[in-house]
């Protein structure tokens, strides 16, 4: 693969990544307004990457209110080719247990009100861009690989749900997504995805199970399960991404 920087979108739980070295912070302002904090440039495992925290470094933007089109737009118009997204997800179908990593190849939008593409005015640009396949081949395949080689025990594929939230879901309403074909169900995937796509980037998805989705477990979802299963699997995700970063 090519040497183009990285960009690197941390979701619930993942603010910093362990060992970057930080050269400068940079404050973007986006026709599309801020991004959710200044972009963190720094060096990992001898990649140039940029990262960036999705709900802000100190988890202040709910799913709905994060600025999509800013984070994508900014992450972009510094020369990021591709990014790498992680996000929590609730395990919906049989292997999609609480504190597996997946790398879905498929998603569902089921978000509204978000601004959720970049076609609005500019009508003279191609506004349809292909999104049969959703997440960037090549990307989500070196994850997998990797993955595999230091010994992950990872899903190489799911269709994720992308919901409105920011309530968790009802049971008749994860029954739907299943019925749908969804394995994993998040509230931050869309439009961030198309938007990716949108402005060119091979993008692809790194998500975290963070609890059964709503009916597929015991009880309630407690934010305590919830964090702690995100806590846990944080230190895979940050292997893996290390590792992904010495061969990209
Ligand atoms: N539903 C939606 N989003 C989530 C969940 C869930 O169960 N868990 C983590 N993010």
């Amino acid at each position: 693969m090519s040497e183009s920087r990285i960009g690197i979108i941390g979701g619930t739980g993942l603010y910093s990544l362990e060992g970057l070295e930080i050269t400068h912070r940079e404050v973007m302002h986006t026709p599309f307004g801020e991004p959710s904090g200044p972009l963190t440039h720094g060096v990992l495992n001898g990649r140039d990457i940029v990262f960036l925290a999705r709900h802000g470094y100190s988890h202040t933007i709910p799913p709905h209110r994060v600025n999509y089109r800013a984070n994508i737009w900014a992450l972009k118009n510094i020369g990021v080719h591709r990014v790498i997204a992680v996000a929590a997800v609730g395990g919906i179908t049989g292997e999609m247990r609480p504190r597996r990593i997946v790398i879905p190849d498929q998603i569902i939008d089921y978000t509204w009100a978000r601004a959720h593409t970049f076609f609005e005015e500019d009508l003279s640009h191609v506004t349809h861009v292909d999104f049969t396949e959703p997440y960037c081949r090549e990307l989500r395949e070196t994850l997998v690989r990797v993955a595999r080689d230091i010994g992950l025990d990872i899903c190489d594929r799911g269709t994720y749900a992308a919901m409105q939230g920011p309530r968790l879901e009802s049971t008749a309403e994860i029954d739907r997504l299943e019925r749908d074909g969804c394995d994993i169900v998040g509230m931050t995937g869309m439009p961030e995805t198309a938007l990716a796509r949108e402005l060119g980037l091979c993008y692809a998805s790194c998500a975290v199970v963070a609890n059964w989705a709503a009916g597929r477990g015991e009880g309630e979802i407690t934010m305590e399960e919830v964090n702690a299963n995100i806590a846990a699997s944080l230190s895979e995700v940050r292997h893996l991404l290390g590792a992904v970063l010495k061969v990209v």
